[in-house]
C-alpha cells in the first residue's frame, strides 16, 4: 500500500474525526513534513481534506476509492480475501489475476479494480466497467481437483453474491446457468472463470465476478443485448461497496471451506434452491439447434440438467437458456 493509501484508510476508520499529523507519521512511520506532501497529493486528486493546526487533518470527502486495508479491517476469512490486491485501474482483473496466479500468489488471494479498461465479458463480449460504482473483481484459487471438476467453482461465486443481494439489500436475487445473476429478471452480476491447467491437474482456478452496484441508467451503453440492473436501481439508494465486498468474501469463503471440506453436492443444492428456471420449460439455443425442455437441476460438473418431453434428461453444457 502507499503512504496516500495509507493515510485515506486512516481517515476511512475514524469516520468525520480528525486525525493529527503525529498520529500519521507515527503510523506511517514518516516525517511530518512529508505526511502534508501526501495530504496534498490526495487533495490534488480530488479529496476534500480539512486542515487545523491544533487537530490535524480530517476527510470531508472525496472519490470512493476501494482500498485493501478497509476491506480487510475486521474481515473474517480463512482464505479468500487473506491476501487482497485493490489497483485503481486495470484492463481486467482476470488477467491480473492469471499473472499474479503464474508469479505463484497464495490461494485465495482476491484482486479488486475500481475501473477495468478493458472489461471481459463471456463469449468474447466487454464488461462495462465505469470509475468508482461497482465491483470488478477476480479470486485465485487453488484447490486440489481434478479439471473436470473445476467449472463447479463458478456456482460457489453465484450463490455467494445471490446471497449477499438479498441479505443486505433485501432483492430477489436468482441465479441463471451457467453463470448470471439476476433480480426481477434483469442481469446484476456476471461471472467470468478461467483456468490454468495441465493434463489433469488444476494449477489455479480465477474466479471473475462482476456485480453492479451503484451503476446509474445512463452509465449502461445502449446496446446491450440483455436487460440489466444494478443494486442502485432497484432499491434507489447508494451502496457501501466495501460493506458488500466484506458480505461477499466471507460468503465465498466459507462456500470454499464447505466445498474442500464436502465436495460439490451442497453447493449444489443451494445453486438449485436459488436458479430462475428450475422446474420450468425453457429453450436452449445451441449451434446444433434448439432444445426445449424442463430444467430438473445441476450435474456434478456443471452441467444443466434438462427432461425432454420423450423423458430423457439431457445433460447441456452451453446455451443460452430462456423459457419456452
Ligand atoms: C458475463 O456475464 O459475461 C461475465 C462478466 C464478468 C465480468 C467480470 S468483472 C471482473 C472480472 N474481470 C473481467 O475482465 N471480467 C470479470
Amino acid at each position: 500500500m502507499t503512504s496516500r493509501d495509507q493515510i485515506l484508510s486512516l481517515f476511512r476508520r475514524n469516520p468525520g474525526a480528525f486525525v493529527s499529523g503525529q498520529e500519521i507519521s507515527q503510523t506511517l512511520n514518516i516525517s511530518r513534513a512529508a505526511v502534508w506532501k501526501q495530504v496534498e497529493s490526495l487533495r490534488q486528486a480530488g479529496f476534500d481534506i480539512e486542515a487545523q493546526r491544533s487537530r490535524g487533518y480530517r476527510l470531508l470527502g472525496g472519490p470512493d476509492r476501494l482500498l485493501a486495508d478497509e476491506i480487510l479491517h475486521g474481515l473474517d476469512v480463512r482464505k479468500v480475501g487473506k491476501s487482497i490486491i485493490c489497483l485503481e485501474e486495470t484492463d481486467s482483473t482476470n488477467a491480473r489475476a492469471r499473472q499474479l496466479g503464474e508469479d505463484g500468489v497464495a490461494d485465495g488471494t482476491v484482486i479488486i479494480a475500481d475501473r477495468q479498461s478493458a472489461g471481459r465479458g463471456r463469449l468474447g463480449r466487454r464488461w462495462e466497467s465505469p470509475t468508482g460504482v461497482n465491483l470488478y473483481t477476480s479470486i485465485l484459487l487453488r484447490p486440489l481437483i481434478p479439471v473436470q471438476q473445476a467449472p463447479q467453482l463458478t456456482f460457489l461465486s453465484a450463490v455467494a453474491v445471490a446471497e449477499s443481494l438479498s441479505q443486505l439489500y433485501q432483492l430477489p436475487a436468482r441465479v441463471k446457468w451457467p453463470n448470471d445473476v439476476l433480480v426481477n429478471g434483469r442481469k446484476i452480476a456476471g461471472l467470468l472463470n478461467e483456468m490454468n491447467a495441465e493434463t489433469e491437474q488444476v494449477h489455479f482456478v480465477i474466479l471473475g465476478v462482476g456485480v453492479n452496484l451503484n451503476m446509474t441508467g445512463e452509465q449502461f451503453p445502449e446496446e446491450l443485448n440483455y436487460p440489466a440492473t444494478s443494486v442502485f436501481l432497484e432499491t434507489g439508494e447508494k451502496v457501501d461497496r466495501v460493506l458488500f465486498i466484506r458480505t461477499f468474501l466471507e460468503k465465498l469463503d466459507g462456500f470454499y471451506t464447505e466445498f474442500i471440506a464436502d465436495g460439490f453436492v451442497p453447493i449444489r443444492r443451494r445453486w438449485e434452491a436459488l436458479c430462475e428456471l428450475m422446474n420450468a420449460r425453457v429453450r436452449i439455443d445451441q449451434q446444433q439447434g434448439a432444445l426445449q425442455g424442463t430444467v430438473v437441476g445441476l450435474d456434478n460438473d456443471g452441467a444443466l440438467r434438462l427432461q425432454l418431453d420423450d423423458g430423457r434428461v439431457e445433460r447441456v453444457l452451453a446455451g443460452d437458456v430462456k423459457p419456452a
